[in-house]
Protein backbone atom coordinates (compact mmCIF):
# COMPACT_ATOMS: atom_id res chain seq x y z
CA UNK A 1 0.00 0.00 0.00
CA UNK A 2 2.77 2.63 1.14
CA UNK A 3 4.70 1.48 -2.31
CA UNK A 4 1.59 2.18 -4.28
CA UNK A 5 0.89 5.52 -2.50
CA UNK A 6 4.31 6.35 -3.09
CA UNK A 7 4.79 5.24 -6.64
CA UNK A 8 1.61 7.46 -7.65
CA UNK A 9 2.65 10.30 -5.56
CA UNK A 10 5.95 10.37 -7.79
CA UNK A 11 4.12 10.21 -11.55
CA UNK A 12 1.78 12.51 -10.85
CA UNK A 13 3.95 15.22 -9.53
CA UNK A 14 6.09 14.43 -12.66
CA UNK A 15 3.04 14.56 -14.77
CA UNK A 16 1.87 17.85 -12.96
CA UNK A 17 5.37 19.32 -13.88
CA UNK A 18 5.42 18.80 -17.28
CA UNK A 19 1.67 19.70 -18.35
CA UNK A 20 1.92 22.41 -20.64
CA UNK A 21 -1.49 23.41 -20.97
CA UNK A 22 -4.61 24.41 -18.73
CA UNK A 23 -6.37 21.23 -20.16
CA UNK A 24 -3.59 18.91 -19.79
CA UNK A 25 -3.18 20.00 -16.27
CA UNK A 26 -7.06 19.41 -15.57
CA UNK A 27 -6.32 15.40 -17.37
CA UNK A 28 -4.11 14.89 -14.33
CA UNK A 29 -6.26 16.11 -11.93
CA UNK A 30 -8.93 13.76 -13.37
CA UNK A 31 -6.65 10.65 -13.92
CA UNK A 32 -5.22 11.19 -9.97
CA UNK A 33 -8.12 12.61 -7.85
CA UNK A 34 -11.61 12.84 -10.12
CA UNK A 35 -14.16 10.20 -8.99
CA UNK A 36 -12.23 7.17 -11.25
CA UNK A 37 -9.03 8.30 -10.76
CA UNK A 38 -5.79 6.49 -8.63
CA UNK A 39 -5.81 8.06 -5.54
CA UNK A 40 -9.92 7.15 -5.37
CA UNK A 41 -9.37 3.50 -6.42
CA UNK A 42 -6.46 3.35 -3.70
CA UNK A 43 -8.94 4.80 -0.91
CA UNK A 44 -11.56 1.88 -2.17
CA UNK A 45 -8.85 -0.73 -1.45
CA UNK A 46 -8.86 0.80 2.21
CA UNK A 47 -11.02 -2.91 2.92
CA UNK A 48 -8.53 -5.01 2.26
CA UNK A 49 -6.09 -3.14 5.00
CA UNK A 50 -5.99 -4.21 8.83
CA UNK A 51 -8.39 -2.23 10.65
CA UNK A 52 -5.96 -1.17 13.43
CA UNK A 53 -3.42 0.16 10.15
CA UNK A 54 -6.59 2.29 8.92
CA UNK A 55 -6.08 5.37 10.07
CA UNK A 56 -2.17 5.65 9.56
CA UNK A 57 -2.84 4.76 5.96
CA UNK A 58 -5.93 7.07 5.80
CA UNK A 59 -3.88 9.97 7.37
CA UNK A 60 -1.07 8.81 4.45
CA UNK A 61 -3.52 8.83 1.85
CA UNK A 62 -4.82 12.46 2.55
CA UNK A 63 -1.44 13.61 3.31
CA UNK A 64 -0.77 12.75 -0.64
CA UNK A 65 -3.63 14.28 -1.65
CA UNK A 66 -3.00 17.75 -0.26
CA UNK A 67 0.32 17.51 -1.86
CA UNK A 68 -1.19 16.69 -5.06
CA UNK A 69 -4.02 19.58 -4.64
CA UNK A 70 -1.52 21.94 -3.72
CA UNK A 71 0.97 21.23 -6.86
CA UNK A 72 -2.28 21.60 -8.67
CA UNK A 73 -3.22 25.07 -8.11
CA UNK A 74 0.38 26.38 -7.66
CA UNK A 75 0.88 24.74 -11.47
CA UNK A 76 -2.35 26.46 -12.92
CA UNK A 77 -1.66 29.93 -11.39
CA UNK A 78 1.70 29.59 -13.26
CA UNK A 79 -0.02 28.35 -16.54
CA UNK A 80 -2.14 31.28 -16.14
CA UNK A 81 0.44 33.68 -15.59
CA UNK A 82 2.00 32.42 -19.08
CA UNK A 83 -0.98 32.57 -20.83
CA UNK A 84 -1.39 36.09 -20.04
CA UNK A 85 1.62 37.25 -20.46
CA UNK A 86 1.82 35.49 -24.11
CA UNK A 87 -1.53 37.46 -24.81
CA UNK A 88 -0.22 40.77 -23.34
CA UNK A 89 2.91 40.77 -25.66
CA UNK A 90 0.89 39.58 -28.90
CA UNK A 91 -1.76 42.28 -28.47
CA UNK A 92 1.13 45.05 -27.86
CA UNK A 93 -0.21 47.96 -29.25
CA UNK A 94 2.90 50.75 -30.08
CA UNK A 95 1.80 54.20 -30.40
CA UNK A 96 4.64 55.80 -32.16
CA UNK A 97 4.83 53.60 -35.27
CA UNK A 98 3.76 55.71 -38.19
CA UNK A 99 0.02 55.40 -39.04
CA UNK A 100 -0.79 53.41 -42.05
CA UNK A 101 -1.60 55.80 -44.65
CA UNK A 102 -5.13 55.29 -46.45
CA UNK A 103 -4.70 56.20 -50.01
CA UNK A 104 -7.80 57.88 -50.51
CA UNK A 105 -8.82 58.95 -54.19
CA UNK A 106 -9.68 62.52 -55.42
CA UNK A 107 -11.90 64.14 -58.61
CA UNK A 108 -10.88 63.47 -62.03
CA UNK A 109 -9.27 66.51 -63.85
CA UNK A 110 -12.32 66.20 -66.29
CA UNK A 111 -14.58 66.03 -63.00
CA UNK A 112 -12.93 69.06 -61.34
CA UNK A 113 -13.04 70.94 -64.60
CA UNK A 114 -16.75 70.14 -65.37
CA UNK A 115 -17.58 70.76 -61.85
CA UNK A 116 -15.94 74.59 -62.39
CA UNK A 117 -18.62 75.00 -65.38
CA UNK A 118 -21.24 74.62 -63.62
CA UNK A 119 -20.39 76.22 -60.42
CA UNK A 120 -20.00 79.51 -62.84
CA UNK A 121 -23.07 78.85 -64.96
CA UNK A 122 -25.46 78.00 -61.51
CA UNK A 123 -24.31 80.95 -61.00
CA UNK A 124 -25.47 83.12 -63.76
CA UNK A 125 -29.02 81.14 -63.22
CA UNK A 126 -28.81 78.03 -65.38
CA UNK A 127 -29.88 75.04 -64.32
CA UNK A 128 -28.23 71.59 -65.15
CA UNK A 129 -30.16 69.33 -66.88
CA UNK A 130 -28.90 65.57 -68.61
CA UNK A 131 -30.14 63.82 -71.86
CA UNK A 132 -29.15 60.36 -73.40
CA UNK A 133 -26.22 58.57 -74.11
CA UNK A 134 -27.99 56.15 -76.74
CA UNK A 135 -29.85 58.99 -78.82
CA UNK A 136 -32.32 58.71 -81.21
CA UNK A 137 -31.14 59.89 -84.99
CA UNK A 138 -33.68 62.55 -84.92
CA UNK A 139 -32.45 64.41 -81.96
CA UNK A 140 -29.04 63.83 -82.80
CA UNK A 141 -29.55 65.14 -86.22
CA UNK A 142 -33.10 65.13 -87.60
CA UNK A 143 -34.04 67.86 -85.52
CA UNK A 144 -31.04 70.11 -85.21
CA UNK A 145 -31.29 70.66 -88.90
CA UNK A 146 -28.57 67.80 -89.87
CA UNK A 147 -30.69 66.13 -92.27
CA UNK A 148 -29.90 62.29 -93.96
CA UNK A 149 -27.78 63.54 -96.45
CA UNK A 150 -26.02 66.54 -94.82
CA UNK A 151 -21.82 66.48 -94.93
CA UNK A 152 -22.14 67.20 -91.03
CA UNK A 153 -23.03 63.54 -90.65
CA UNK A 154 -19.72 62.80 -92.17
CA UNK A 155 -17.66 64.65 -89.44
CA UNK A 156 -19.85 63.56 -87.13
CA UNK A 157 -19.51 59.36 -88.22
CA UNK A 158 -20.88 57.51 -85.09
CA UNK A 159 -21.58 54.08 -83.63
CA UNK A 160 -25.21 53.19 -84.78
CA UNK A 161 -27.25 50.86 -83.14
CA UNK A 162 -29.58 50.70 -85.67
CA UNK A 163 -31.01 52.97 -88.44
CA UNK A 164 -32.94 55.15 -86.00
CA UNK A 165 -30.66 55.21 -82.74
CA UNK A 166 -27.22 56.42 -82.67
CA UNK A 167 -24.94 57.13 -79.91
CA UNK A 168 -24.75 60.73 -79.20
CA UNK A 169 -22.19 62.73 -81.25
CA UNK A 170 -22.61 65.82 -79.59
CA UNK A 171 -24.54 66.91 -76.78
CA UNK A 172 -26.64 69.42 -78.55
CA UNK A 173 -29.94 66.83 -79.01
CA UNK A 174 -30.50 67.76 -75.07
CA UNK A 175 -31.10 71.10 -76.62
CA UNK A 176 -33.89 69.47 -78.79
CA UNK A 177 -35.32 67.52 -75.76
CA UNK A 178 -35.24 70.70 -73.40
CA UNK A 179 -37.22 72.99 -76.01
CA UNK A 180 -40.11 70.24 -76.65
CA UNK A 181 -40.67 70.04 -72.85
CA UNK A 182 -42.67 73.51 -73.69
CA UNK A 183 -41.33 75.71 -70.42
CA UNK A 184 -39.91 78.75 -71.03
CA UNK A 185 -37.60 80.17 -71.16
CA UNK A 186 -35.13 77.82 -71.30
CA UNK A 187 -31.55 78.21 -69.15
CA UNK A 188 -29.65 75.13 -69.23
CA UNK A 189 -26.55 73.31 -69.24
CA UNK A 190 -25.89 69.80 -70.79
CA UNK A 191 -22.95 67.90 -69.49
CA UNK A 192 -22.68 64.73 -70.71
CA UNK A 193 -20.58 61.95 -72.77
CA UNK A 194 -20.50 61.64 -76.42
CA UNK A 195 -19.07 59.20 -79.46
CA UNK A 196 -17.56 59.47 -82.38
CA UNK A 197 -16.29 56.52 -84.60
CA UNK A 198 -12.66 58.77 -84.03
CA UNK A 199 -8.96 57.02 -83.79
CA UNK A 200 -7.26 57.74 -80.84
CA UNK A 201 -4.06 60.26 -80.39
CA UNK A 202 -3.35 63.14 -78.26
CA UNK A 203 -6.51 64.90 -79.26
CA UNK A 204 -8.59 62.49 -79.89
CA UNK A 205 -11.21 59.86 -78.57
CA UNK A 206 -13.84 57.56 -79.94
CA UNK A 207 -15.82 59.08 -76.14
CA UNK A 208 -15.61 61.83 -74.98
CA UNK A 209 -17.30 64.74 -72.99
CA UNK A 210 -19.19 68.22 -73.58
CA UNK A 211 -21.08 70.60 -72.32
CA UNK A 212 -23.75 72.21 -74.34
CA UNK A 213 -25.48 75.18 -72.99
CA UNK A 214 -29.11 76.79 -74.49
CA UNK A 215 -30.34 79.82 -73.71
CA UNK A 216 -34.35 80.82 -75.39
CA UNK A 217 -36.72 83.52 -74.56
CA UNK A 218 -37.84 86.87 -75.86
CA UNK A 219 -35.18 89.38 -77.30
CA UNK A 220 -32.43 87.25 -76.61
CA UNK A 221 -29.85 88.95 -79.09
CA UNK A 222 -26.46 87.74 -80.37
CA UNK A 223 -25.03 90.52 -77.39
CA UNK A 224 -26.13 88.49 -74.73
CA UNK A 225 -24.37 85.40 -76.24
CA UNK A 226 -21.07 87.88 -76.53
CA UNK A 227 -21.63 88.68 -72.96
CA UNK A 228 -21.97 85.64 -71.24
CA UNK A 229 -19.30 83.56 -73.07
CA UNK A 230 -16.68 86.36 -72.22
CA UNK A 231 -17.96 86.23 -68.49
CA UNK A 232 -17.86 82.59 -68.47
CA UNK A 233 -14.09 82.89 -70.11
CA UNK A 234 -12.98 85.55 -67.27
CA UNK A 235 -14.39 83.15 -64.85
CA UNK A 236 -12.32 80.36 -66.30
CA UNK A 237 -9.34 81.71 -67.95
CA UNK A 238 -9.20 85.11 -65.70
CA UNK A 239 -9.90 88.09 -65.39
CA UNK A 240 -7.69 89.36 -67.83
CA UNK A 241 -9.19 87.21 -70.87
CA UNK A 242 -10.11 88.47 -73.28
CA UNK A 243 -12.53 86.42 -76.70
CA UNK A 244 -12.69 86.59 -80.26
CA UNK A 245 -15.83 84.94 -82.34
CA UNK A 246 -14.97 83.89 -85.60
CA UNK A 247 -17.99 83.63 -87.96
CA UNK A 248 -18.51 79.63 -88.33
CA UNK A 249 -21.24 77.10 -89.69
CA UNK A 250 -23.16 74.68 -87.70
CA UNK A 251 -26.30 73.50 -89.12
CA UNK A 252 -29.16 74.50 -85.89
CA UNK A 253 -27.41 78.12 -85.07
CA UNK A 254 -27.56 80.97 -87.39
CA UNK A 255 -25.33 82.91 -87.40
CA UNK A 256 -22.78 80.65 -85.70
CA UNK A 257 -19.28 81.34 -84.66
CA UNK A 258 -16.15 79.84 -82.80
CA UNK A 259 -14.76 81.56 -79.37
CA UNK A 260 -11.51 81.75 -79.19
CA UNK A 261 -9.97 82.99 -75.77
CA UNK A 262 -6.36 85.33 -75.50
CA UNK A 263 -3.74 83.03 -74.82
CA UNK A 264 -3.76 82.62 -70.53
CA UNK A 265 -0.40 81.76 -70.66
CA UNK A 266 1.24 84.23 -72.60
CA UNK A 267 -1.23 86.74 -72.40
CA UNK A 268 -1.83 86.72 -75.99
CA UNK A 269 1.61 87.82 -77.31
CA UNK A 270 2.10 84.22 -78.55
CA UNK A 271 3.54 81.03 -77.07
CA UNK A 272 4.39 77.50 -77.75
CA UNK A 273 1.06 76.58 -75.93
CA UNK A 274 -1.16 78.55 -78.28
CA UNK A 275 0.95 77.90 -81.06
CA UNK A 276 2.45 81.59 -81.71
CA UNK A 277 -0.87 82.76 -82.65
CA UNK A 278 -2.20 84.20 -78.68
CA UNK A 279 -5.46 82.88 -79.24
CA UNK A 280 -6.92 79.33 -78.27
CA UNK A 281 -10.01 77.99 -79.86
CA UNK A 282 -12.43 77.24 -77.18
CA UNK A 283 -15.97 76.28 -78.20
CA UNK A 284 -18.84 76.14 -80.72
CA UNK A 285 -21.86 78.58 -80.42
CA UNK A 286 -24.22 80.83 -82.27
CA UNK A 287 -28.30 81.71 -82.58
CA UNK A 288 -30.41 78.95 -82.34
CA UNK A 289 -31.79 78.00 -86.19
CA UNK A 290 -35.41 79.64 -86.49
CA UNK A 291 -36.08 75.85 -88.58
CA UNK A 292 -34.98 74.66 -85.33
CA UNK A 293 -37.29 76.31 -82.78
CA UNK A 294 -39.86 75.22 -85.21
CA UNK A 295 -39.44 72.06 -85.26
CA UNK A 296 -39.93 72.31 -81.43
CA UNK A 297 -43.12 74.12 -81.30
CA UNK A 298 -41.48 77.33 -80.27
CA UNK A 299 -42.28 80.36 -82.71
CA UNK A 300 -39.23 82.47 -84.21
CA UNK A 301 -41.35 85.58 -84.26
CA UNK A 302 -41.51 85.52 -80.42
CA UNK A 303 -38.59 83.73 -79.01
CA UNK A 304 -34.71 83.63 -79.88
CA UNK A 305 -32.09 81.89 -78.23
CA UNK A 306 -28.55 81.19 -77.91
CA UNK A 307 -26.86 77.79 -77.45
CA UNK A 308 -22.81 76.68 -77.69
CA UNK A 309 -21.15 73.51 -77.10
CA UNK A 310 -17.43 73.34 -75.42
CA UNK A 311 -15.28 69.86 -74.74
CA UNK A 312 -14.85 69.05 -71.52
CA UNK A 313 -11.58 67.32 -71.87
CA UNK A 314 -10.70 70.40 -74.18
CA UNK A 315 -10.80 72.61 -70.92
CA UNK A 316 -9.27 70.17 -68.58
CA UNK A 317 -6.52 69.68 -70.86
CA UNK A 318 -5.98 73.50 -71.43
CA UNK A 319 -6.65 74.58 -67.70
CA UNK A 320 -4.16 71.79 -65.97
CA UNK A 321 -1.97 72.12 -69.40
CA UNK A 322 -2.16 68.13 -69.99
CA UNK A 323 -0.68 67.65 -73.34
CA UNK A 324 -2.28 63.94 -74.05
CA UNK A 325 -5.97 63.88 -73.67
CA UNK A 326 -5.11 59.84 -73.38
CA UNK A 327 -3.51 60.61 -70.19
CA UNK A 328 -7.15 61.85 -68.42
CA UNK A 329 -8.46 57.82 -69.34
CA UNK A 330 -5.89 55.89 -68.72
CA UNK A 331 -6.46 55.76 -65.22
CA UNK A 332 -2.57 55.87 -63.89
CA UNK A 333 -2.69 57.21 -60.11
CA UNK A 334 1.07 58.60 -60.87
CA UNK A 335 -0.69 61.34 -63.27
CA UNK A 336 -3.98 61.73 -61.58
CA UNK A 337 -2.75 62.45 -58.40
CA UNK A 338 -1.19 65.47 -59.61
CA UNK A 339 -4.35 67.34 -59.75
N1 LIG B 1 -22.41 70.31 -81.22
C1 LIG B 1 -21.27 70.98 -81.81
C2 LIG B 1 -20.16 69.98 -82.05
O1 LIG B 1 -20.14 68.95 -81.44
C3 LIG B 1 -20.79 72.09 -80.92
C4 LIG B 1 -21.74 73.22 -80.89
C5 LIG B 1 -21.59 74.27 -81.77
C6 LIG B 1 -22.79 73.26 -80.01
C7 LIG B 1 -22.45 75.35 -81.79
C8 LIG B 1 -23.69 74.34 -80.01
C9 LIG B 1 -23.49 75.38 -80.92
O2 LIG B 1 -24.71 74.42 -79.18
O3 LIG B 1 -24.34 76.44 -80.89
O4 LIG B 1 -19.30 70.24 -82.83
Amino acid sequence: MKEKLEKIREEALAQIGAAQSLEALNEVRVGYLGKKGALTELLKGMKSVAPEDRPKVGQMVNEVRVLLENALEEKKSALEDALLEARLEEEVLDVTLPARKNRVGHRHPNTIALEEVERIFVGMGYEVVEGPEVEKDYYNFEALNIPKDHPARDEQDTFYINDEIVLRTQTSPVQVRTMEQGKLPIRMIAPGRVFRSDEVDATHSPSFHQIEGLVIDKHITFADLKGTLAEFARELFGEETKVKFRPHHFPFTEPSAEMDVSCFKCGGKGCRFCKGSGWIEILGCGMVHPKVLKMCDIDPEEYSGFAFGVGLERIALLKYEIDDMRLLYENDIRFLKQF
